[in-house]
Parts: C-alpha cells; sequence; structure tokens
C-alpha cells in the first residue's frame, strides 16, 4: 500500500519514520517533506503543497491512505477535500478543526459543554480588552484568535505587558511590535484569560468520530530557554511518558475533558476525527483544565511518542478511518523516549536559513552499527547531495534528537550525547529538557 504524510516537520518525519516500518506498506511519501525525509530510503518526498493538486496526486496514486501532519491544512479543509474524493484520509474536517483554528469558537464550545478551562472573555474592541484588563489584574494571558504556531499566546506577567499585547493584536502595525509577538491575519480578535497555575501535560488521544484511544502521555518545553524561560516557540524538547499525569490524572482528563469533548462534537454535528490534543494545566491536587486543544498531534511530541509506539502505526489509522478504533489496543515500549530540539540562529523570531549542518550520525537502516534507539528527525532542514553531509537549516527548529532508554536520566543523557555531535553555526538548544520529570 501506498501512503501519505502532509507536511514537512519533525513531526512529519516520525510519522512516515513509523508508518514506513509497517510490513503493509510499500510507500510513504511525504509532502513536502524535509532534509531527513529525503534522505530515508523508505520515504520520498512529494513537492505539491497546494490541496487540490494534492488531491488529484494521490487520486493518480491510488494512495490508500492519507494522514496530515499540521493544523493549516486542517483548517483549509484538506480532510474534506479528500473525502469528497472518496480518499481515505485521519484528520478532523475543517469544521472540527476549528477547536484549533479558532480560540474563540473552542473557548466558547468548552463553555457550552462543561469542559474545565480558564474563565475568559472575547473582544475585537480595544478599549474594551483594556478595561477588561484593568479590571481584573495582571498576570493575565492575552491570545490572538487564529493560528499562530504557538506563538499567538503572551503570558502577561504585569499590566503594562497585557496592553501592550492588546495594542498589537487589535491595532498591528508592522512598526509596533514591543513583545516580538508573532503575529497573523487571524489576530482582529483577542480571548483574554485567567492565569492558570500548574504543570502543563500534552494530552493527545486518536478518534474515529466516536471511540477513542490514548496515546502515551508526553510534556513539552515551550520556552526557548533553561528553566521555562524567555519567549514561547513551537516547542523545544518533550519527553514521553509524563509522571504528572498519574493514573488519576488520566482517569479525570478523559473524563472531564476528553469525551465531553467527543461527545459534544458529536451533539454539535461535527463529529471529530483525527488526533485530538489537550493541552493540560495540572494542579498541584491534580485537577486538570485545557490550556488549548488542538486538532493534531504535538511538535515535538510525536517524535518520542512515535519512538514508543510498538505497534503497527498503519494498521492503527486504517482502523481509526474505518470507525473501528475500539478493536485497537495501543502497546507501547516502556521505556522512556526524551527528544531535544535544536533550533537555528534568531529562532523564534527570525530564524535564520542555510547553515551547513554536520555530525548527523548515518540511518541506522544505512548502517545498522548506528544504534536503533537514537535518532535524529528532522525539521526545518533541506538535503542538497542526497546524504548526510549536505544538509542545510530551512527553518526554525531544525531537528529533534530523540533518544530512547531505561529512565528519564539516561534518555536525556544519550539524545544530549547525539545532539553534541551535531553542528551548525548558532544552533541553540535546551539543557534542561526532561527536568521535571528527574526527581533532584
Ligand atoms: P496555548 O497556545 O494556548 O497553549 O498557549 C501557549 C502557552 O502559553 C501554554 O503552553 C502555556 O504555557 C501558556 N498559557 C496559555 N494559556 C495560559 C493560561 N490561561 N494560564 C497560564 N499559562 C497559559
Ligand atoms: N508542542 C506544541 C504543539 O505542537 O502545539
Amino acid at each position: 500500500m501506498k501512503v501519505l504524510v502532509v507536511g514537512g516537520g519533525g513531526r512529519e518525519h516520525a510519522l512516515a519514520w513509523k508508518l514506513a516500518q509497517s510490513s503493509k506498506v510499500q510507500a510513504v511519501y511525504v509532502a513536502p517533506g524535509n532534509g531527513g525525509t529525503a534522505l530515508d530510503a523508505r520515504l520520498e518526498n512529494i513537492n505539491i503543497t497546494d490541496i487540490p493538486a494534492l488531491r488529484d496526486w494521490a487520486i493518480a496514486e491510488k494512495i490508500a491512505l492519507t494522514v496530515v501532519g499540521p493544523e493549516q491544512p486542517l483548517a483549509a479543509g484538506i480532510v474534506d477535500e479528500f473525502r469528497a474524493h472518496g480518499l481515505r484520509v485521519f484528520g478532523p474536517t475543517q469544521a472540527a478543526a476549528q477547536l484549533e483554528s479558532s480560540k474563540a469558537f473552542s473557548k466558547a464550545f468548552m463553555k457550552r459543554h462543561g469542559i474545565p478551562t480558564a474563565d475568559y472573555e472575547t473582544f475585537t474592541d480595544a478599549v474594551a480588552a483594556h478595561a477588561y484588563v484593568d479590571e481584573k489584574g495582571a498576570p493575565i494571558v492575552v491570545k490572538a484568535d487564529g493560528l499562530a504556531a504557538g506563538k499567538g499566546v503572551v503570558v502577561a506577567l504585569t499590566l503594562h505587558e497585557a496592553h501592550e499585547a492588546i495594542e498589537f493584536m487589535l491595532a498591528p502595525s508592522p512598526d509596533f511590535n514591543p513583545l516580538g509577538v508573532q503575529h497573523n491575519a487571524g489576530g482582529a480578535r483577542v480571548v483574554i484569560e485567567e492565569f492558570l497555575q500548574g504543570e502543563e501535560a500534552s494530552f493527545i488521544i486518536m478518534c474515529d468520530g466516536k471511540n477513542v484511544t490514548a496515546l502515551a502521555t508526553s510534556q513539552d518545553h515551550k520556552r526557548l530557554l533553561d528553566g521555562d524561560q524567555g519567549p514561547n516557540t513551537g516547542g523545544m524538547g518533550a519527553y514521553s511518558p509524563a509522571p504528572v499525569v498519574t493514573p488519576d490524572v488520566h482517569a479525570r482528563a478523559m473524563r472531564e475533558i476528553i469525551m465531553p469533548t467527543i461527545r459534544g462534537m458529536e451533539k454539535d454535528g461535527i463529529p471529530f476525527t483525527g488526533f485530538l490534543y489537550a493541552g493540560l494545566m495540572i494542579d498541584a491536587q491534580g485537577k486538570c483544565k485545557t490550556l488549548e486543544f488542538n486538532c493534531r498531534m504535538g511538535d515535538p511530541e510525536t517524535q518520542p511518542i512515535m519512538l514508543r509506539l510498538k505497534s503497527d502505526l498503519f494498521d492503527v489509522m486504517m482502523a481509526a478511518t474505518s470507525g473501528k478504533l475500539d478493536q485497537v489496543e495501543l502497546e507501547w515500549d516502556r521505556r522512556v523516549a526524551l527528544g531535544v530540539v535544536m533550533a537555528a540562529h534568531g529562532y523564534p523570531l527570525n530564524p535564520r536559513k542555510g547553515d551547513l549542518i554536520t555530525g548527523l550520525p548515518p540511518l541506522h537502516a544505512v548502517d545498522p552499527s548506528v544504534p536503533e534507539d537514537v535518532v535524529v528527525f528532522h525539521a526545518g532542514t533541506a538535503s542538497s547531495q542526497g546524504d548526510v553531509k549536505g544538509v542545510v537549516s530551512s527553518g526554525g527548529r531544525v531537528l529533534c534528537v530523540t533518544a530512547l532508554a531505561s529512565s528519564v536520566k539516561e534518555a536525556q543523557h544519550r539524545a544530549y550525547e547525539a545532539a553534541q555531535a551535531i553542528h551548525f553555526d548558532g544552533a541553540q538548544y535546551r539543557k534542561d529538557i526532561g527536568y521535571r520529570a528527574i526527581k533532584p
């Protein structure tokens, strides 16, 4: 069978890498892919990103299954388009993808269905937004409505920061960007919400519209710098499992957040199919609130999660696109997987491209002496010569060096050992990925 993975980040490299391991899969195409998917002989990059063109290509190539990685094509309706032409695709429809693509939609949905989340108000008028912030005080959180690749959120510790964020998001001008917020066109509306305290975890499930299967738990590190300092990013590293998600917290998240969401979407006439990612804030008592929904896998969470998945991902996806997820029991490696993101100079604001990457290990498939339990997933890379020597950076997050080991400490050690052998000018990476899971 032929499989298509849509996207070109580290998440898509990990999904494609895993799908290629299935004995039922003859070819995995990645559109557009990256330098890492170009180097792996089991994968093939397809340079098409336009949805109708990709649909026509998938029909012509008799693609048996399409898996969509990023939020943009989902929000643009790729699933609706593929399904309308009889193609099997795993992901939410455009209507269901609003759980991520519109914060205003997802907050109203949560309110309507009694799903725990931070108190909030939505504003289009800057004067009213400023007045609300003055009334509520700081700390307070200001979020642009619309997709902003995890960078449209300002956790304002002072009133001044909150006012500046509102000013920028509601009255944007190219010259006024005091906070360095990544603004996009969706930001003409802001959600202002209560600041929540606790520990975050990524709670990701698969749904076929009705049945739900939880993936292994994980935790991301959103801030650029060690100790969770510096600006928010798309994610600087992740590990799985996340000890903060105890069996009790897991049961509570399923009962209070995931199932009411899936049933709520059914009730509202927009059943959810695909990966659903609830960003949880877990307080000291183990109570969870939903920080956000994503209608896709997390990046970089996917990289450690795929390293731990023992089940055949192709079989799982076929079940998930046939309404048969109730017949699937996912099998996980009991070990810990941990991924360290190596980002480009200037990330997240102005990532530099074109830096030559040296020290990449050969692929295990090419050189079996290379350990199987350390995998360098590529994200913003391009390969010019068809081998690991000709890879250059081409985006903000460049690589995710991921290792599997019997403890968090050991996985951390192995991932950093591999990361230290890799070099490109201006490379930035956190030195403390996994610190919350390591007991002092
Ligand atoms: P989001 O894109 O909504 O997940 O927000 C990005 C990051 O901002 C989250 O991962 C949190 O670290 C932080 N954040 C978002 N909302 C809140 C909140 N209500 N309280 C505290 N931190 C938040
Ligand atoms: N790692 C955060 C995200 O994928 O949104």
